[in-house]
């Protein structure tokens, strides 16, 4: 089942792609186009390209591309009915009753409705008598049932299969349980509760679905937190807890601590803009969709020696982004959970008042088991902050930060910024070289996401992409010139899919455009159509180049068929020799 042509024009009328990639990349023009920082791999340089004309996108860094609906799923991590769905919602339109399936909306929408249901449960077991331990622990870390009930917060009572056998009550299989996480199955068969005896912690994505949970234990025994792993509708390495929440909050920062019970304490106290992540040090993913969110993140690790390793992590992974970041240094208590409870909400307020910026946390790293009366060590901090210093690209900022390292070490401030330059000149090279290296990994992905059988030789893959390409362009050049063409003479199936679809439309008397083929190609597909298509700036747009094309196609099909050499004619075996 599709969705009419009707519905899906109205539905790319009203979200042009400009302004649906406006508010997840910083778009500039560039000629007839647009560019920005790719949302979907870590960049500096734009190599994002928005075709307003064509109503496409084509990511040269990382091969990303597709019309509105592909950007939207990709980005949000979405299927084709539900990234269908949340345009359909942004534009004020009603989704038909008949939607497509792409196979695995029926399952995601299972999987959301037992997780929903699993929530509730948790929630009010929490309230019941079953779950008076769960509300005893929560009271004990200062949780009001106001916070409880704004955060869903839940309990798993302590029992093989309460959950399992309610969800069975409400209709859901064994085997759904299962794959969603909610339940395990042991090696004999028997199907329990994957969570039991701890508090629960839903966690929310941004439509406002629950996709997965974190459960506590009530005392000290481990581990101590279990969460969701990966299901149909949940990605470990990109959820962010409370996210739901913070997005909406107004100031454009957000605060990234460690844990569920730091973003509970944070939110209560009126931090309404507290997120974490979940368990695992942050991801690329995960810094890529806080960045979207924010223009500056507040990171708030823990006061340990963990802590500083993964804010130093953290902010290596930020810097791809284009956020601001402030590391707070924690005072008065472990996390912000116990600053809180121990010292209060102004002694909060005033660490995050004092954050630093990313250069001063280096610094300070930097100083951190040294002692500045002592010569060697002043020697030692002065070399360490040369190299921090030369990661700035703010001239007046180094000036600045080399003043304030000639006072501290002694060293004069000439002599420092002359190190500066050096190091600055030395670390050139040394990106250059991994920019290099970068460029060979992702030309090494692509061929991950190569369409082609091996061997195909750069020939063949220019014809058809450019014939393709003209085609789109030039509707009228396929009866002129690809009579004699068939779709399977293309040397691909994706490209074969494409010719023939293109060739639908065009026989059907419509005008190509890049959002009919959303329901042929998978994502990845979409990114291939949308190189395809950025080809047509080199076109000559003439019947001469597309024949070319077609010729090149049909005589490469012949020469990698040895098999059928019995039944070319003697022409064509003799140019085939001739050219071999
Ligand atoms: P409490 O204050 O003791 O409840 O925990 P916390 O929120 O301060 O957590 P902590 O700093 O110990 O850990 C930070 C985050 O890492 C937690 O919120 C969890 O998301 C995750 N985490 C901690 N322990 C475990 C564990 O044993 N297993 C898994 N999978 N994740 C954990
Ligand atoms: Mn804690």
């Amino acid at each position: 089942m599709r969705f009419t042509d009707g519905f899906l024009e109205e539905l790319r009328a009203k979200n042009d792609i400009e302004t649906v990639v406006s508010s997840y990349v910083q778009l500039k023009p560039s000629g007839r186009l647009l560019s920005g920082l790719c949302p979907f791999h870590g960049e500096k340089t734009p190599s994002f390209y928005v075709y307003p004309e064509t109503q496409s996108y084509y990511c040269f860094g990382c091969g990303a591309g597709g019309d509105v609906i592909t950007f939207v799923r990709t980005a949000e991590n979405l299927s084709y009915v539900d990234a269908v769905r949340l345009l359909a919602n942004r534009a004020g339109l009603a989704m038909p009753e008949d939607q497509a399936d792409d196979g695995t909306a029926n399952l995601r929408k299972r999987c959301y409705s037992a997780n929903r249901e699993a929530a509730k449960f948790f929630h009010q077991m929490l309230q019941s008598d079953v779950g008076k331990s769960g509300f005893q622990y929560f009271h004990s870390r200062g949780v009001t049932p106001a916070t409880i009930r704004h955060f869903g917060l839940g309990f798993a009572p302590d029992d093989w299969n309460c959950l399992t056998k309610h969800l069975r009550s409400l209709g859901f299989r064994d085997d759904e349980l299962v794959q969603f996480n909610l339940s395990r199955k042991s090696k004999n068969g028997r199907v329990y509760d994957a969570f039991r005896n701890r508090v629960m912690f839903p966690i929310i994505d941004l439509q406002g679905n629950v996709v997965a949970f974190g459960g506590r234990v009530l005392d000290d025994s481990k581990p101590k937190y279990l969460n969701t792993s990966d299901t149909v509708v949940y990605k470990k390495s990109r959820g962010v807890f409370a996210l739901n929440f913070a997005k909406n909050n107004s100031t454009k920062e957000l605060i990234l601590c460690e844990g569920y019970m730091d973003v509970i304490a944070l939110h209560q106290a009126g931090f309404t803009n507290a997120v974490a992540g979940l368990g695992t040090a942050l991801t690329e993913e995960q810094a890529l969709l806080l960045s979207r969110y924010a223009s500056q993140i507040n990171i708030c690790y823990d006061a340990d020696e963990a802590g500083r390793k993964a804010a130093e992590k953290a902010v290596r992974i930020f810097s791809r982004t284009n956020v601001k970041i402030k590391v707070l240094r924690l005072t008065g208590g472990k996390d912000p959970d116990e600053i809180i409870k121990n010292s209060g909400v102004e002694k909060m307020r005033s660490i995050l008042s004092g954050a630093m910026n990313d250069t001063e946390f280096r610094l300070s790293q930097a100083k951190e088991h040294l002692d500045l009366q002592v010569a060697d060590d002043r020697l030692s901090y002065a070399n360490e902050a040369v190299k921090i210093l030369a990661t700035l690209s703010n001239p007046i900022e180094r000036d600045l930060y080399a003043s304030k390292i000639a006072n501290e070490s002694g060293v004069s401030k000439s002599a420092v910024l002359s190190q500066i330059d050096r190091a600055r000149h030395y670390q050139q090279k040394k990106q250059d070289q991994t920019r290099f290296a970068l460029i060979e990994k992702q030309m090494n992905a692509f061929s991950k996401n190569d369409f082609y059988p091996p061997g195909t030789p750069i020939r063949v893959r220019n014809a058809e992409e450019h014939l393709l390409a003209s085609l789109y362009r030039n509707p009228d050049f396929l009866t002129s010139s690809c009579k004699e063409l068939s779709a399977n003479d293309f040397s691909s199936q994706t490209n074969r899919t494409i010719f023939q679809r293109l060739t639908k439309i065009i026989e059907q008397g419509k005008n190509p455009s890049i959002h009919a083929f959303n329901d042929c190609l998978t994502p990845d597909e979409m990114g291939h159509l949308s190189k395809i298509l950025t080809l047509s700036e080199k076109l000559g747009n003439n019947q001469k180049e597309c024949q070319d094309c077609v010729a090149a196609i049909q005589e490469a099909k012949k020469a990698v068929a040895p098999q059928a050499i019995g039944k070319l004619s003697d022409d064509d075996f003799l140019k085939l020799f001739t050219k071999k």
